[in-house]
Order: structure tokens, then C-alpha cells, then sequence
């Protein structure tokens, strides 16, 4: 499988022929060049909470798609008034559709649209059919209810957490929640983005390996074989 990295929390991925785009915040993130958002392609955008730094360029991104959000009930109500069609779902729910299954799980974070709407709780995503099987954390501290996830998705490929600290856990968190999770397969975000996330990468990766661990840290941009 092979995923799209573009910076921030913002990955495209094709699952069973379907292109998958989480948390697009593109035009915002200081450190992208050349990446041109008319050229991306989505049927699915996955919304993990309301705030500017994950959707800022859904709006955009689905209307010249036709793609569908797939996010909290109150974010998706909040697109259809913007004339995007979603499917509106809440923590704890899963929907079998053309590409497998997605269920949403507790995160552990706040959230907020950018008008001041109510965006209720943050979610992540457990994504599966019968070839893989992820998760997208979104933002989220560290939590008990991550081991869960192994007793109500089917074992996970890899996943993808946060790292950046401040805002949500840091690395030394997110080498906890891959025990949680049970996956040493680990793909970085939320990190480097703004002053208060940086990390470096070298003692992120040292911390993994110590543990028998991967962690993949991205480039913006880059396209990650997993
Ligand atoms: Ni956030
Ligand atoms: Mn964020």
C-alpha cells in the first residue's frame, strides 16, 4: 500500500481502488512547496475533528471531487450547509463501505469548527478489509482506550499517531500507544509543522528502535510504501 504524505496530519491513500484523504490542511502548512491541491484526488475525506489545522482545505478538496466527508455528526452538517454531502457517524460506530470498513474511536483532544460551531468530541479511524488494516489517530493524548483497538479491528498494518507534543502526545506517548495498539509499525504526523511541535527526528527514532520499533517520519510530499 502506498500513502500520500502532505504535511501536517494530511495523507492521501488508494484502499481497494478508493483515494482516502485525511485532515487536508495544505494551503496553511508553512512548509509546503509545489504540492498542487487542484491535482489531488479524493472520493473519501476523513475529518478527525473540526479544527483549521485538518480541514482547512476540505471545503475545497470535496466540492471539485465530489467526494464524500466522513467525519462526526456535527461536522458533516456542518459541510452539507456548504453543499457537501458526508456521512455523518459518531465514536464507537463503524460503516462497511466500497472500500472496507471504517469505524471511529475515541480521541483524546478537543474541537471546534472555524466559525465557533460546536464540532463535538475528536475522533480516529480504524480502516480495514480483507488486505490491511490502519489506524489514524488524529489528534489525540495518549489514552487507555487505544487497547481497545486490537480487540475490535482485526491487526493493524501500521498506524498513524502524533508526535509532535504541546498539542497532543509526543513521541515517548505515541512508543506507549504502539504497545496499546499492539503495532511496531508506526508512521510519524503532527510534527515540525509550527515552533511548538518540532521534534528530532534522530532521538524519535533511536527511542523506536530501542524498542524493536519503526517509525516512519515523512517528508512533506513524500510517498510512503508500507
Ligand atoms: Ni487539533
Ligand atoms: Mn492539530
Amino acid at each position: 500500500m502506498t500513502l500520500h504524505y502532505y504535511g501536517h496530519s494530511c495523507f492521501g491513500a488508494k484502499v481497494s481502488g478508493k483515494n482516502l484523504l485525511f485532515d487536508p490542511f495544505i494551503s496553511g502548512n508553512p512548509g509546503v512547496q509545489n504540492i498542487d491541491i487542484e491535482s489531488i484526488t479524493a472520493d473519501y475525506i476523513l475529518l478527525s475533528h473540526g479544527h483549521g489545522d485538518h480541514m482547512a482545505d476540505a471545503e475545497r478538496i470535496a466540492k471539485r471531487n465530489n467526494a464524500l466527508i466522513i467525519s462526526t455528526y456535527e461536522i458533516v452538517s456542518w459541510f452539507e450547509k456548504l453543499g457537501i454531502k458526508g456521512i455523518p457517524m459518531n465514536t464507537g460506530g463503524k460503516i462497511k463501505l466500497d472500500f472496507g470498513t471504517v469505524k471511529l474511536v475515541n480521541a483524546v483532544h478537543s474541537s471546534q469548527l472555524p466559525d465557533g460551531s460546536y464540532a463535538a468530541n475528536p475522533v480516529g479511524f480504524c480502516i480495514f478489509n480483507s488486505e490491511t488494516s490502519f489506524y489514524f489517530a488524529g489528534d489525540t493524548a495518549l489514552t487507555m482506550d487505544m487497547q481497545l483497538i486490537p480487540l475490535l479491528c482485526p491487526p493493524l498494518q501500521f498506524a498513524i499517531l502524533p508526535v509532535g507534543d504541546h498539542f497532543t502526545m509526543g513521541y515517548e506517548d505515541a512508543l506507549i500507544a504502539s504497545d496499546f495498539i499492539k503495532c511496531s509499525k508506526i508512521i510519524a504526523c503532527h510534527f515540525n509543522t509550527f515552533p511548538p511541535i518540532e521534534i528530532d527526528a534522530q532521538t524519535v527514532r533511536a527511542a523506536f528502535a530501542q524498542k524493536g520499533k519503526h517509525i516512519i517520519i515523512p517528508e512533506i510530499n513524500e510517498q510512503i510504501t508500507i
